[in-house]
């Protein structure tokens, strides 16, 4: 089957940043929003909240580490969609609130390979999944959800935590944006990293100066980018610069 609409799936959307990049994909009307993560429930509630507001959103059971699940995921989506257009790689985990993280010399390296499988893999593995479906119909925008705390020309003047784990699985991030935008050359197949700032969310915490429905406008601006746009490109949360603003790898 295949829908007129275009299809948006946005990894661990039911909650925080992804489920406002959902909410605001779902206000187009030839966006078809699928909210996607591991927990059936969560993913429902989530769907039902959204249609309480009026916007009809469906969900998928997606977890980003687990092939077999990435693979049921792609099946239902052709069967049901039978196209993607859009896939914001949202889904992350950052855990440099534990102690060993505020240094490289102490960080677990089971913590380190744990944040790369999510953070870093797993935008792998859907990317890798869903890019033949936009292959065939020629369009695709992929927007990945990096952080200006892994720019490599930023980290010496920062003032970020070191966060050894969640700093380099979104370096590697940012790499995959790059090397993939230059395999995706010459298509309509745009793919670009930005940094949606410091949002109150699990990740973010209460002290946190944004909402994620603020950083949540990049990420629409992106996902739905004209042919022709940026491609391989990495950006500020442009509220705070008043428009699109390019940040140092
Ligand atoms: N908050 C900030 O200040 C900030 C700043 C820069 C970048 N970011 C990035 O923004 C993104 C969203 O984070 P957030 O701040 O909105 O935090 P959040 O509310 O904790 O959301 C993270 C989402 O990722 C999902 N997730 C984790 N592991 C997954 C897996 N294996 N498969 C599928 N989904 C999985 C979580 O679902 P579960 O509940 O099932 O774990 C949750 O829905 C992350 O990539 C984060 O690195 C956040």
């Amino acid at each position: 089957m295949s829908t007129e609409k275009s299809v948006a799936v946005i990894t661990g959307s039911y909650k925080g940043l992804g489920f406002e990049i959902a909410k605001k994909l779902a206000k187009f009307d030839n966006i078809q929003v699928i909210i996607t993560g591991r927990d059936k429930e969560k993913g429902l509630e989530a769907r039902e909240k959204l249609a309480l507001q009026g916007l009809e959103v469906d969900y998928l059971p997606l977890d980003v580490t687990d092939e077999k699940s990435v693979e049921d995921f792609v099946a239902e989506i052709r069967k049901q969609y039978g196209r993607v257009d859009i896939l914001v790689n949202n889904a992350g985990v950052n855990p440099a609130r534990e102690p060993e993280e505020s240094s490289l010399l102490t960080a677990k390296l089971d913590t380190v390979l744990s944040t790369f499988t999510v953070n870093t893999i797993g935008p792998l593995r859907v990317s890798q999944a869903l890019i033949p479906l936009m292959k065939e119909r020629n369009y695709g925008r992929i927007v990945n959800v990096s952080t200006e705390m892994a720019s490599l020309n930023l980290i010496s003047n920062d003032f970020y935590p070191l966060a050894p784990s969640y700093r380099l699985s979104k370096i590697g991030l940012n790499g995959l944006a790059s090397l993939l935008a230059k395999e995706l050359k010459g298509t309509n197949i745009l793919v670009n990293n930005y940094s949606p700032g410091w949002m109150k969310t699990d990740i973010g915490g209460a002290n946190a100066p944004l909402t994620a429905e603020e950083g949540a406008e990049t990420a629409v601006y992106l996902a739905t980018l004209p042919d022709g746009g940026s491609q391989g490109g990495f950006f500020a949360e442009m509220r705070k610069f008043g428009g699109p603003f390019p940040l140092p790898w």
